[in-house]
């Protein structure tokens, strides 16, 4: 199956800010969205999300902090029946053991709110909700920019190794290509509300084409820093 949309586009205070866009997403891919500040990154990923939920198919949202998913006055459990309920599970059903061993949820007492939870794990937990159900995607927007080098690349890899050989696709929006260049196998760069390239990880590196990936690859000895 390949998840499918066409001419989305977006206009805020009479401006274009997402111009039409169509994608063709596998299943099982794994694509960066990345373009500098203000591109329309996250202006394309809310369309997307909203046409393929409006085609029936399931897609899960992780945004930058976990304080957007994350209601300080209410327990990580509540949280976790609120997915659960939302995807039309049984309170207790998901296999929360399996998503908390896969994104080493370990140690932390359900009963507490938010902020008694380290926020790397508080992110960790926000990304085992959103795989409960195994959506057909996984959109993640900047998911580890609140979080030190370290604690990110860590959540990153746990991701990855827990997205191979699964059926979910992942869309990981950035502006940092070197967390998306060893995640993904594809790029899609966008500029000015425009989707202007889209490739290949190595050869967008290597061989950009349009101003913008070629701003973008030319900072590519980020690579070498650990997320
Ligand atoms: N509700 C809105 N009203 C007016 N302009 C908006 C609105 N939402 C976004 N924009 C503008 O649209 C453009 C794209 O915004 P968007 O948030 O999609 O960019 P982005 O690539 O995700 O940026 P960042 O990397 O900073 O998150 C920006 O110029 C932004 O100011
Ligand atoms: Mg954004």
């Amino acid at each position: 199956m390949t998840l499918s949309v066409s001419g989305l586009s977006a206009v805020r205070s009479g401006r274009t800010i997402l111009h039409p866009t169509s994608l063709e997403i596998p299943l099982q891919i794994r694509i960066g969205l990345v373009g500098s500040s203000g591109s329309g990154k996250s202006t394309l990923g809310h369309a997307l999300i909203d046409d393929l939920r409006a085609q029936g198919h399931t897609v899960a949202h992780v945004p930058q902090s976990p304080d957007e998913a994350l209601d300080p006055l209410r327990s990580m459990a509540f949280h976790w029946r609120e997915a659960e309920t939302a995807l039309g599970l049984p309170p207790g059903s998901a296999d929360q053991a399996g998503l908390f061993g896969a994104l080493k949820i370990e140690g932390g007492d359900l009963s507490k709110r938010p902020w008694g939870w380290s926020r790397g794990m508080q992110q960790r937990f926000v990304i085992a909700m959103a795989l409960i159900g195994n959506p057909d995607l996984i959109v993640l927007d900047e998911p580890t920019s609140a979080l030190d080098p370290v604690v990110a690349a860590a959540t990153m890899e746990l991701l990855s190794a827990f997205l191979t050989g699964k059926d979910t696709a992942m869309i990981l929006i950035t502006h940092d290509l070197g967390l998306a260049a060893r995640r993904v196998e594809r790029l899609m760069v966008m500029d000015a509300g425009r989707l202007v390239e889209t490739g290949r990880t190595e050869d967008i590196l290597e061989r950009p084409k349009t101003r913008a990936a070629n701003a973008l690859s030319t900072h590519r000895n980020w690579m070498v820093l650990p997320c």
